[in-house]
C-alpha cells in the first residue's frame, strides 16, 4: 500500500476551498515522505493549458490535460491532487476512467459564501459586469452525483475537512492509518 499512487480530484466553485485543501493535504502527506504533485487550475492555465479560454470545449480540454498528467503520475506512485473547478460531470467521469485510482471530493460551499470570501476578487468583477461566463453565476456547475466524499467548507474548519479527507483515503485503502496521526510540523 505504501507507494500506491492515486489522484485526489477536488471539484467545486471558485472560492469553495480546493487550493486551500490541496496545500493542507499535500503538507500532511509530505510529512510521511510521499511524493505529491498539485495540479491547480490557475497554475495549469499559465503553463500546460496556456491560451485556453473558458468555453465548454476549452474547459474540457483543460480537464483532459490535467487528467492525462494525473494518470502518468498516479501510475508511478505519486499522489496527484487536482484543484481545478472541473465544472462538467462528463469531463470528470472521463478523468475517473482515465486515471483509475481516483477519489472525487466535492468541495461544496454555497455561492453566497464563496462570494463573501471572494479570495481573488473575481466575484466583485462578475458583479461589476467585468467578467462573463463565471462558473455558478452565468456558466454551469454540474454537481457530482457519486463523489467519494463531500466536504462542506461553510460548515467545518480546514482542520476538520483535512481529517475527513484523510479518513476517507484510509477507508478506501489508499493510505495506512498512521496518516491520521498528527506529525510535528517539519517545515
Ligand atoms: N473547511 C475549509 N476548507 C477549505 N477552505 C476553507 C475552509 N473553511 C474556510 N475556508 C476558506 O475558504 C477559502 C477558499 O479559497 P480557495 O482559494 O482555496 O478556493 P478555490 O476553491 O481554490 O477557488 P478557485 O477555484 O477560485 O481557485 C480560503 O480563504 C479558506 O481559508
Ligand atoms: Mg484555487
Amino acid at each position: 500500500m505504501a507507494n500506491t499512487g492515486f489522484t485526489l480530484w477536488f471539484t467545486g466553485l471558485s472560492g469553495a476551498g480546493k487550493s486551500t485543501l490541496s496545500e493542507a493535504i499535500e503538507k500532511r502527506l509530505q510529512q510521511h515522505g510521499r511524493n505529491v504533485e498539485i495540479l491547480d487550475g490557475d497554475i495549469v492555465r499559465t503553463h500546460l493549458s496556456k491560451g485556453l479560454g473558458f468555453s465548454r470545449e476549452d474547459r474540457d480540454t483543460n480537464i483532459k490535460r490535467i487528467a492525462f498528467v494525473c494518470s502518468l503520475l498516479t501510475r508511478n506512485g505519486v499522489v496527484c491532487i487536482s484543484a481545478a473547478i472541473a465544472p462538467y460531470r462528463e469531463a470528470r467521469d472521463w478523468a475517473r476512467h482515465e486515471i483509475g485510482n481516483f477519489v472525487e471530493v466535492y468541495v461544496k460551499c454555497p455561492i453566497d459564501v464563496c462570494r463573501q470570501r471572494d479570495v481573488k476578487g473575481l466575484y466583485k468583477l462578475v458583479d461589476e459586469g467585468k467578467l462573463k461566463g463565471f462558473t455558478g453565476v452565468d456558466d454551469p456547475y454540474e454537481e457530482p452525483e457519486y463523489p467519494e466524499l463531500i466536504i462542506e467548507t461553510d460548515k467545518e474548519t480546514l482542520d476538520e475537512s483535512v481529517t475527513h479527507i484523510l479518513n476517507k483515503l484510509v477507508e478506501l485503502g489508499y493510505l495506512d492509518p498512521t496518516y491520521l496521526e498528527e506529525t510535528a510540523d517539519v517545515r
